[in-house]
């Protein structure tokens, strides 16, 4: 849903940022502004900062911040959508409804009947566990270790031997019959009509990152095949998209996720501490699951299967992992054959160990590849450092290249110059990989070239705000167009007209954005430190050297676009002029 920018700056100036923040961290005031320790990394004296005047927060330790939207987007891991909605609730504003055709009317009610129909059916199953009939499954989750704590958080249920049991509750209910097929709780069949599809097994609802029941896996108690039954695919249950546990591990503050195989592992895990623990839901991770977890941590450690089956799925989703730009680790859990049973041998500061000693999901996937060779025998030893070679030309960032090159010499005791040579003669047949595509729009990884570009306009437009007088000694020469990155260009687009009007609004300049990623560079501009240079005079030649910097490749962006864009052509005769007005204009701060 969009909502219009008037109504978004509503909401957001009937949210004080002290307050809101006030809610979650506990924060002091301090000259103009508030300290407090930030929720966002972990530290021991407080660099978080906000400030009222701004009504911006930012953390000086860890680069985190932005305006009330943001604060919410970062720690409860909302979609901006979902922020400005709780925000709006807080401050009694309320939101117009989504504007639907009929068509999207009809879909939209559909998704809410099915998912209404799953909770009721959750809720079915929760209190057969918790009856007569349900006591079979409640001694076998017992008997499986789980507390009644755990039972209850992972809102698990029990479906019993009657086979028309919950069609007949939900019809009672109001729910008809094709709405429960739909959602796979039932099927009708000529012979028998309506009859469920879950019975006699314990159950594990499964629910999206907002706590609503999307479907279910349903457990046989002890052996029988198959051991899981899973609803089917729905309008509302999209297994590629969704992850078991992720509704608690999106908010787990750790800096990883762990990726387990199935959910008793994902139950397990959470009972013992680690709720940042989450599992694919009956079939193989997928790249969409890869991308939801880019929303919560940079790394996921795999914590598969010890058996051979459960190799090659880790195998598999390391390369999915490392094409949605995460990093991935492998965990060793031997002797044992799954998180679940080694927490049950071994208990939570092992597993911590492990995690600690993670192996790096290269050296395992070559660790992996070497039990095909045989390295006493040099023919099938050489073989195997060509497929090393080959894996390594897969790095196409050249200093990440040459440090593993680096390490993989030393740890296989292959010479660093041959190794290296080896490379190379594979990336002359075979080409280096192509840089993988960087997630989210707009902002450029750190290593990027152009980020010597962009630095003087971010710093010239801190400078615009810290400063805001020194607007009127250069919008002479600088427009809003000289800045070529989108982000930055937005951002003045807004501030000159801000200072046009001799009002500055810097935490509405976040609101522009949407994306979180982005949010958090425009945050960076408001909150920057200028270097600390020493005297006035440094002060000004630095500023000097950042306006001329900025429209020199300005400058050189429009010389470069002559031929395509009309309006390039004035841009550059004018840039030219100023750039020479420049160089003979000394720019006082005072
Ligand atoms: P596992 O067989 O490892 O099950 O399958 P598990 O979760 O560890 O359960 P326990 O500890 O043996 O009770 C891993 C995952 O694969 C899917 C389920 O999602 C399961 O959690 N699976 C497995 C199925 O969907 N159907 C099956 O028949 C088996
Ligand atoms: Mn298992």
């Amino acid at each position: 849903m969009y909502y219009p920018d008037e109504l978004v700056e509503e909401i957001r100036t009937k949210n004080d940022i002290v307050d809101v923040i006030s809610g979650y961290v506990k924060i002091q005031k301090k000259g103009s502004s508030y300290f407090g320790l930030c929720p966002f990394h972990n530290e021991k004296s407080p660099s978080f900062s906000v400030s009222p005047g701004k009504q911006m927060y930012y953390c000086f330790g860890c680069g985190a911040g932005g305006n009330v939207f943001t604060f919410l987007m970062e720690y409860e891991n909302y979609s901006f959508q979902e922020a400005v909605k709780a925000l709006a609730q807080r401050a009694g504003v309320s939101l117009p409804e989504a504007e639907f055709n009929e068509e999207a009317r009809k879909r939209e009610s559909r998704r809410a009947r099915l998912l209404e129909v799953n909770k009721e059916a959750a809720k079915y199953f929760y209190y057969q566990l918790r009856g007569e009939k349900g006591h079979a499954g409640y001694q076998y989750l017992r008997k499986r270790q789980l507390s009644d704590e755990t039972i209850h958080r992972f809102g698990l249920g029990f479906a019993n031997v009657t086979s028309d049991d919950l069609t007949k509750y939900l019809k009672n209910k109001g729910y008809e019959d094709k709405l429960i097929q739909e959602a796979g709780l039932a099927a009708f069949d000529e012979k028998y009509g309506m009859h469920d599809k879950f019975w006699n097994r314990v159950m594990f609802p499964i629910q999206d990152i907002n706590h609503r029941v999307i479907g279910f896996g349903g457990r046989v108690m002890g052996e029988g095949k198959p051991k899981y039954l899973n609803s089917p695919e729905t309008m509302i249950f999209d297994k590629s998209r969704n992850l078991y546990g992720l509704n608690f591990a999106r908010t787990s503050r750790t800096n990883n996720i762990i990726l387990c195989e199935g959910y008793m592992d994902v139950i397990a895990m959470h009972q013992a501490g680690f709720s940042q623990a989450v599992a694919s839901l009956g079939t193989a991770f997928t790249e969409g699951q890869a991308n939801l977890l880019r929303r919560y941590a940079q790394e996921v450690i795999l914590a598969y299967d010890s058996d051979n089956a459960g190799v090659m799925a880790a195998l598999r989703a390391i390369g999915i992992l490392k094409e949605a730009g995460l990093t991935g680790k492998v965990l060793n859990l031997e002797p044992y054959k799954d998180p679940d049973e080694f927490m049950k041998n071994l208990g939570r500061e092992a597993f911590q160990e492990r995690i600690a000693q993670a192996e790096n999901s290269f050296f395992f996937e070559l660790r992996m590849l070497q039990r095909d060779y045989d390295l006493n025998d040099p023919e099938s030893k050489t073989r195997f450092h060509r497929e090393i070679a080959k894996k390594l030309c897969g790095f196409s960032e050249e200093v990440e290249r040459e440090n593993y090159i680096e390490a993989v010499a030393k740890k296989y005791h292959i010479g660093f110059e041959n190794l290296r040579k080896l490379v190379l003669a594979c990336a002359a047949q075979t080409g280096l990989a192509k840089p993988a595509a960087r997630p989210k729009s707009g902002i450029q990884a750190k290593k990027d070239p152009r980020e010597n570009q962009k630095k003087p306009q971010k710093l010239l437009l801190t400078w615009l705000v810290e400063e805001p007088a020194l607007y009127q000694k250069i919008k002479k020469y600088i427009s809003p167009s000289d800045f070529t990155e989108d982000l930055y260009r937005i951002i003045a687009e807004k501030l000159f007209e801000d200072l046009d009007q001799g009002s500055l609004n810097p935490a509405a300049v976040i609101s522009l954005f949407a994306d979180e990623e982005q949010q958090r560079e425009a945050a960076g501009v408001f909150n920057a430190r200028l270097s600390e240079l020493s005297t006035r005079a440094e002060q000004e030649k630095a500023f000097h050297d950042i306006v001329v910097a900025v429209k020199r490749n300005s400058l050189e962006y429009f010389s470069s676009r002559q031929g395509a864009d009309v309006s390039a052509i004035t841009r550059v005769i004018e840039g030219k002029k100023a750039l020479e007005e420049l160089s003979k204009t000394h720019i006082s701060l005072d």
